[in-house]
């Protein structure tokens, strides 16, 4: 079966902003006008089961959707440009909100998708346009929210304009965002936050791992913000002076996660734990964890968690924990919730043949 999604091929060439003048001013929230074009689209959070980091260096790694924490965008094309200026006005943001924008400004990333999409549609006739995001994923979590709402927008921006994209042209879009974002990113968010299966992406090529069993993860939010671009380029200066500290930390990262993908395929859950573990041992070493990332996963462990580590980029963000059961994984999230855990969330990682 093909997968629901291949980067590499159709790459978008990235503009510089300023189709619009990339009009950062924003405007009075307000209802959508009906019959006003507009186009919708909607993606997921993830986890990373192991392998961050060493994946921006082309090392394997594993993520998981979450299929319950999903984001909408709606996109809205605006007569009426503040001051004559093009402008792109998120004008629905959550408590939670997928964008960091307060005061109604999306992120460089973002506009420079949209700005990207305008010039592939040959759509200079746009003045401006409304952006709406609408999201359960907690932003700077490590949880893919910013591949989400890129991804999320994109399918938006294909319905609006319209555009005919293939799933390796929606990666590019998605990259564009996630690039600006992360510094260096892998690829494996725009990926998983798109896909209804676990992803294992390996020399930069995506495939589905086979899952014998199915297992619980249990996602545990710190309360503290992850600081994921800082965190990669901390390590890219870190690797750029102790080239073999980088070797170690690749054929370390490389072996756990060969491991935990024999264990997937073979339904020995125990053995997933063990990897996850280390996987955090071995990016705590990297100085990567925090005091309360670590003591959610001694909690974690404590309250009989097959594994536990810290994911995604670090320096905060949050903890996942595996279970083998719903009714351990609702255990264990209470323990977590009881113990310091800002907010938990669970997942199934479903049983399934690789593709
Ligand atoms: O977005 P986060 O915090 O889940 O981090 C992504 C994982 C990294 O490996 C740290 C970066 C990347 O692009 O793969």
């Amino acid at each position: 079966m093909p997968l629901p999604f291949s980067p590499g091929a159709a790459a978008v060439t990235p503009q510089q902003p300023g189709a619009l003048g990339t009009g950062r001013v924003p405007l009075t929230p307000r209802p959508y006008d009906t019959g006003r074009p507009s186009g919708t689209g909607r993606a997921h959070g993830k986890v990373i089961l192991l392998g961050e980091h060493a994946v921006v260096y082309g090392a394997p790694a594993v993520a998981v959707p979450l299929p319950d924490l999903s984001c909408t965008v709606t996109v809205a094309v605006n007569a009426e440009p503040a001051d004559g200026l093009g402008c792109y006005t998120p004008f629905t943001i959550p408590a939670h909100g997928a964008v960091p924008s307060a005061d109604g400004v999306l992120p460089p990333g973002l506009c420079l998708l949209i700005d990207t999409a305008l010039r592939r549609a040959r759509r200079f006739d746009i003045p401006a346009m409304e952006v709406q995001v609408e999201s359960d994923i907690p932003y700077g979590r490590g949880l893919g929210s910013s591949a989400a709402v890129a991804r999320a927008l994109t399918y938006a921006l294909g319905q609006l304009l319209p555009l005919d994209l293939s799933a390796a042209e929606v990666f590019d879009y998605v990259q564009i965002s996630e690039s600006a974002a992360h510094g260096r990113a892998s690829g494996i968010d725009a990926l998983a936050t798109g896909s209804t299966r676990p992803v294992l992406l390996s020399d930069r090529h995506p495939s589905t791992p086979p899952v014998a069993a199915e297992a619980w993860i249990v996602v545990a939010d710190s309360g503290s913000p992850g600081h994921t671009k800082q965190a990669v380029a901390m390590l890219g200066a870190a690797f750029g002076e102790h080239a073999l500290r980088r070797e170690k930390f690749l054929a370390r990262s490389t072996s756990l996660t060969c491991r935990a993908l024999r264990a997937l395929e073979q339904g020995q859950l125990e053995v997933l734990g063990r990897q996850l573990t280390d996987c955090h041992t071995l990016l705590a070493d990297l100085q990567l964890s925090t005091g309360c990332v670590n003591a959610l996963v001694d909690t974690a462990l404590a309250h009989g968690a097959l594994g536990a580590k810290m994911t995604g980029g670090g320096l905060g963000g949050c903890v996942i924990a595996l279970t083998d059961t719903a009714a351990a994984a609702s255990f264990l999230a209470a323990r977590l919730d009881e113990n310091g855990a800002a907010q938990t969330w669970t997942a199934p990682i479903k049983p399934g043949r690789s593709a």
